[in-house]
């Protein structure tokens, strides 16, 4: 691990810890020293990322704890949240997906618009607000009694689908654009809870594409027009070896909190040079010159081909699929 930040005698909480970043983020920050508490729905996996984690621990006096629940239940979320041995210090927010919800809106459901932002939005969402109160009501208390302020860390695994608008992902883009809302949001009120007793930092994480059994399960529902635009329409081997690890991502992304960084892109150039042209109310990185010349470049070139190109090839699709019906 080498100079990685020691989280010795440190709490984290991850929501979607038994799928692949969320598991792969408990794995590297146990490595770190961490107790670690994981949510999702199934037991099954839940089970086996508890073993991974506890064998990629630092010390054994590190707790380990996985929870099943639907985190689209705010009360459920909330009691779990509390029932725990240790209240967080650092909530990852990975839980998400859209492998069941992918399709043309005129060919999903309503009901999988629902789901979507429940499994994105709702689930990120109450787990922030869960820990936002507990924050709160701890630091209220007097929580902290050490000479340096309590870290308080909430990172959000958004997508870089925040920064586009992908035909047949339109239940997903949505939900992630509110995630991103959510964390720009947040990311100034937790400012007015900033105080001698405690730091509280807000972090959003816009990863491409990554290997995960999320992504394995993606490419069977994706449409084909979906997967020509992301470029995905190859072999799925061919894909494993394009495209990052979990493990990869959640390197970076955990790096990148460290260096305290509010946007992080750090896994792909172009989800990178995408947010330029969107930082609306996000600080842009650095002293902001890069991210304001790449904005101006991504916004007159960048966008208008892409943009156009995708047209071109919504029509042809189009065209393509009522021939097909004929
Ligand atoms: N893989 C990619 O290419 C990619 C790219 C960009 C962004 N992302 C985002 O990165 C995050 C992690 O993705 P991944 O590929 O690692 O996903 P994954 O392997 O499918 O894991 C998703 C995790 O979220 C949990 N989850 C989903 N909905 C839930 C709910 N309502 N309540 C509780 N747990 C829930 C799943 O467990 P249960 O199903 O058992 O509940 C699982 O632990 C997601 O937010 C995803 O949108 C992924």
């Amino acid at each position: 691990m080498g100079s990685a930040k020691s989280l010795h005698g440190k709490t984290v909480f991850i929501t979607g810890g038994s799928g692949g970043l969320g598991k792969a983020i408990s794995k590297e920050l146990a490595t770190r020293g961490a107790h670690i508490t994981i949510f999702a729905r199934r037991q099954g996996p839940l089970d086996e990322a508890k073993d991974e984690i506890l064998a990629a621990r630092l010390n054994e006096d590190q707790d380990v704890n996985a929870v099943s629940l639907d985190l689209a239940d705010a009360s459920k979320v909330d009691e779990a949240f509390r029932a725990q041995p240790r209240i967080p210090d650092i909530l990852y927010c990975s839980a998400g997906g859209n492998h069941a919800e992918n399709g043309f809106l005129a060919d999903i459901e309503a009901s999988d618009i629902e789901n979507c932002m429940k499994n994105n939005y709702y689930s990120s969402a109450y787990a922030a607000k869960s820990a936002i109160d507990i924050w709160t009501a701890d630091d209220k208390k007097g929580g902290s009694q050490s000479a340096q302020p309590r870290l308080r860390q909430i990172i959000f695994i958004n997508s870089a689908a925040a920064f586009l608008g992908i035909p047949g992902s339109i239940a997903y883009t949505p939900a992630k654009c509110a995630v991103r809302a959510l964390a720009d949001t947040l990311r100034m009120e937790v400012l007015r809870y900033n105080s001698p007793a405690s730091t509280y930092t807000i972090h959003c994480a816009f990863p491409a594409d990554f290997v995960s059994p999320g992504f394995i399960l993606e490419q069977k529902t994706k449409t084909p027009l979906t997967k020509r635009i992301q470029g995905l329409d190859r072999p799925y081997e061919e894909l494993e070896g394009r495209f990052p690890s979990s493990e990869k991502v959640a390197s970076l992304t955990i790096a990148a909190v460290d260096r305290g960084e509010f946007i992080i892109c750090e896994d792909s150039f172009a989800a990178s040079a995408l947010f330029t042209n969107m930082t609306g109310p996000s600080p842009k990185r650095g002293l902001g010159i890069v991210d304001s010349i790449m904005g101006l470049l991504v916004g007159w070139i960048v966008w208008p081909v892409l943009r156009r190109r995708w047209e071109t090839m919504c029509r042809e699709d189009g065209e393509e699929s009522r021939k097909r019906a004929e």
